[in-house]
């Protein structure tokens, strides 16, 4: 059968990867109602059609931070590519270039920094985890700057980790061969105290040093030892929102890690108006968790957000057909999204408003 949509990369990932490797990705915590929810939000937002307005050509081309993109679907830091296809977080950089987009990668990663930046010349940016040992999450963002990455996106929703039931019952573990290849090799004084760990306890391990007591006054000190601009990922709040402006960081991306995290919240999509309505053009907002079609992307651009990340469906693209997959799952989105722009009456990217949106279905927080 052709792959028509990117449920079809799904199902066909399924029947490649282990299951172990895909429950892992698939899994939300507890009982996965904001995991479902995340998707289910978007269906209940409704478009509205304006005819005869030329659209013959249509452009999906947007800037972020001064970069230019091919279009608005950028990927989002997944942990250990390499568990879904060998070709890992390389596989996934060159498919990114050959997409157009930017690859956001991820501290957990199954390839290092430093190979992920050889192995392409399109944008990257480096996802931070903030370690209880300081020196290691600056030797993290150290590296990142050397090797090109033009942005940090801090991750704020994971002071610790949601537990997400399905690795429970697989005993989940990192098969042998893969590693969390960004710790491999680093002086003994910035690990642990007692190193890594091995198979099951790994994942766990490096969780477990996630510095769950940082605060928002904590950010000088990130601001003080990079030049790169800030992102924090993990934003649902007019609150936070708020002190994102106060705090000077450069943009956010409304998230709730797909459905991996605080379980019994919003779908990201719920909370995203909220924060447009408080930081306004000011700073850049995306938005992730449950973008499935380009009709997901399109709602995103009429609530305000600049742009937005896949998770899930370029990692089940990488599964069902290696890079060329992670290709296909950005085609079929993009198209997707292209015929929405022409079907409602739009142009380009900056076009898009609220106008497109059935006044009732918006959802308001
Ligand atoms: C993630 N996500 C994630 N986020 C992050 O900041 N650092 C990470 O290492 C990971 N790892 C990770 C692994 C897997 C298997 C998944 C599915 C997700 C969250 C990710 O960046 C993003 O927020 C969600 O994936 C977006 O939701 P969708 O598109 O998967 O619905």
């Amino acid at each position: 059968m052709a792959i028509a949509n990117i449920f079809d990369l799904r199902e066909l990932s399924k029947s490649k990867v282990p299951k172990m490797a895909y429950d892992y990705i698939n899994g939300g915590s507890l009982n996965e109602l904001t995991f479902r929810r995340n998707e289910e939000a978007f269906r209940k937002i409704l478009l509205k059609q304006y005819v005869m307005r030329n659209v013959a050509n249509v452009s999906t081309e947007i800037k972020i931070l001064g970069f230019k993109q091919n279009h608005p679907v950028l990927f989002a830091p997944v942990s250990l590519h390499k568990l879904s296809h060998e070709a890992g977080e390389i596989g996934t950089a060159k498919a990114a270039e050959k997409s157009g987009t930017t690859m956001i990668l991820s501290t957990l990663s199954s390839t290092s920094l430093e190979e992920v930046a050889k192995a392409s010349s399109s944008p990257k940016w480096f996802q931070l985890y903030w370690f209880k040992n300081k020196e290691l999450t600056k030797n993290l963002v150290s590296r990142a700057e050397d090797n090109g990455y033009q942005v940090i996106c801090l991750t704020v929703d994971a002071p610790v980790l949601g537990k997400r039931e399905k690795d429970v019952h697989n005993s989940f573990n990192l098969p042998s061969g893969i590693e969390l290849e960004n710790f491999t090799g680093l002086e003994q004084s910035l690990l642990p105290d007692s190193g890594l760990g091995e198979g099951s306890g790994l994942s766990k391990y490096v969780s477990d040093q996630f510095n769950a007591s940082i605060t928002w006054n904590d950010l000088d000190w990130l601001q003080s030892i990079t030049n790169l601009p800030i992102l924090l990922k993990g934003i649902q709040t007019r609150e936070d929102a708020k002190k994102c402006l106060d705090y000077q960081i450069q943009g956010m991306v409304v998230s709730n890690h797909g459905g991996r995290q605080l379980d019994n919240s919003l779908a990201s999509i719920e909370c995203l108006s909220r924060v447009t309505e408080t930081v306004g053009k000011e700073l850049i907002v995306l938005l992730d968790s449950g973008v499935r079609r380009g009709s997901d992307v399109f709602k995103a651009l009429c609530l305000g957000a600049d742009g937005v990340l896949i998770g899930r469906p370029y990692i089940w693209g990488l599964g069902a057909m290696g890079p060329e997959g992670v290709v296909k799952a950005v085609e079929i989105v993009v198209n997707e999204l292209k015929e929405v722009l022409a079907m409602v009456g739009c142009r380009s990217v900056g076009e898009v408003s609220l106008e497109y949106l059935e006044e009732k279905t918006i959802p308001r927080f």
